[in-house]
């Protein structure tokens, strides 16, 4: 798959077939999050890699919408110290998550609500926090991922040389 198929057909997938995620292709997912670019070459973001099911349980629980989770191979929390950026937490998150379609591993990620039982139940150290924990799995074939999904027209997304309406 290109890298342009592999970005527009990336759904944020939730059904999941009760298959492990091979070690190697792993580790290329955790490669393509380190790879990310950051502000000032900081390289902030931190992975939590969850394998364990009671322990991606006890992590769902911190999140109100994170019941995909358990049900995932395996769960990487992307975690910064305070003073990193979401948006280098993002680029790194998005790296892995593109990098594991591009291997036919979906994913979907999960926002924790309750960041002292995150960070708690994950061990950070002082000061870190769990920006988001990505389920990854591979997807189950019986249940559509939607990749005819609209998104907003790019009339109402971009603008030209300035804000325009
Ligand atoms: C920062 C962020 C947090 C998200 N948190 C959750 C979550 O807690 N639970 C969930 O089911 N989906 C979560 N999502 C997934 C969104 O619901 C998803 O990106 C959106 O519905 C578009 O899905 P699609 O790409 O499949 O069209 C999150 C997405 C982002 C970017």
């Amino acid at each position: 798959m290109d890298a342009y198929r592999c970005i527009v057909t990336k759904r944020d997938t939730r059904a999941y077939l009760d298959k492990p995620i091979e070690e190697e292709k792993l580790q290329k997912i955790l490669l393509a999050g380190r790879m990310a670019g950051s502000s000032k070459d900081t390289q902030p973001t931190r992975m939590v890699v969850l394998r364990d099911p009671q322990r991606k349980k006890e992590v769902a629980a911190c999140g109100n919408y994170a019941e995909h989770l358990p049900s995932a191979a395996v769960g990487i929390a992307v975690c910064l110290p305070q003073t990193g950026g979401d948006f280098d937490a993002g680029r790194s998150a998005q790296n892995m998550m593109l990098a594991a379609w591009s291997m036919g591993i979906a994913s979907c990620p999960c926002s924790m609500h309750d960041q002292e039982c995150a960070t708690k139940t994950l061990g950070l150290p002082e000061g870190y926090r769990v920006v988001v924990v990505l389920a990854l799995a591979y997807p189950d074939p019986a249940v559509s991922m939607h990749l005819d999904k609209k998104r907003l027209g790019l009339e109402e997304l971009a603008h030209e040389e300035r804000w325009r309406g």
